[in-house]
């Protein structure tokens, strides 16, 4: 979809106008509305297949459309990423190192969906949990919220897309794990993935400075383990490579005057409470 809406920088980042943060909250909170049904049907005996039945019968319902089926040939309407999938995890595969598609008890699981409405494009992921986590699955859970939302406190406008990775990098370390390199947030707005990668690490000024009117997502992925991954035969499924767990948490925002809009929350406050 052609975009020719406001400016673009040197760096090839889009400035949207004051009017267009209207359909992006709009997107963005459908896509967070969806992912605040899901929580009921996260358990073990739960299929991802049959979860993202669910997601897509929920786009369809509200008239919306699905920004992933047909997208570079993904079929379906979430991403799910279970335990050591770092991302793009497809629904209703077996679960590596499965022979099926059934969640088991304290798994971990990360639901990624992005719709299109009016054009715009809400993308967010949340973690959830079958049954009841491991302190250790927990601990990562929350290290990975936290550090989505310190690289959120970093968006405003005169700092640099290298200040939130920083700030993602240095909080993901300090509890001595690690910062995935290899997938990264992205420009979005009227298209899906545009300029520029947003980078869960780096050093404090580097990178574009921010601007008012920028659209993108931040989207950690942080392992438990080495940040190295792999993607599968199926070339979506990407995995650690020491198997160690990963978690992530995405929002999608916009760059205002002071600071920065969410597009993504939760209407129910379930952001980082996905299963209640
Ligand atoms: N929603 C993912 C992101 O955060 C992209 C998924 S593309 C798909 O950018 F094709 F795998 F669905
Ligand atoms: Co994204
Ligand atoms: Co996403």
């Amino acid at each position: 979809m052609e975009d020719t809406r406001g400016r673009v920088t040197k760096d090839g980042i889009r400035i949207y106008q004051e009017a267009d943060f209207a359909g992006m909250r709009a997107a963005g909170g459908i896509a967070a509305e969806i992912l605040d049904m899901v929580g009921p049907l996260v358990k073990p005996g739960a299929t991802t297949g049959e979860i993202d039945d669910f997601i897509r019968e929920e786009i369809v319902r509200r008239g919306v459309t699905s920004a992933t089926i047909g997208y570079k040939g993904y079929q379906h309407a979430s991403c799910i990423s279970v335990n050591h999938v770092v991302c793009h995890g497809i629904p209703g595969s077996k679960v590596p190192g499965r022979s099926n598609d059934v969640l088991q008890p304290g798994d971990i699981l990360n639901i990624d969906v992005t719709v299109i409405v009016d054009g715009w494009f809400g993308d967010t992921s949340r973690m959830y949990v079958a049954g009841t986590p491991k302190p250790f699955a927990q601990r990562l859970i929350n290290v990975t919220h936290e550090g989505l939302m310190r690289g959120i406190s970093a968006v405003k406008p005169g700092n640099t897309f290298g200040d939130i990775g920083h700030a993602i990098q240095t909080h993901v370390e300090a509890a001595r794990m690690s910062v995935v390199r290899d997938f990264c947030g992205h420009g979005l707005g009227r298209v899906f993935h545009a300029p520029p990668n947003v980078l869960h690490y780096g050093r404090a000024g580097s990178g574009p400075v921010l601007e008012e009117g920028m659209f993108f997502t931040i989207e950690p992925m942080v392992n438990l383990g080495r940040p190295e991954t792999k993607v599968l035969a199926d070339d979506w499924t990407a995995i650690t490579r020491d198997k160690s767990l990963s978690a992530q948490y995405e929002h999608s925002v916009g760059v205002t005057a002071t600071g920065c809009e969410i597009f993504t929350l939760s209407p129910a406050g379930k952001f980082f409470s996905p299963n209640d």
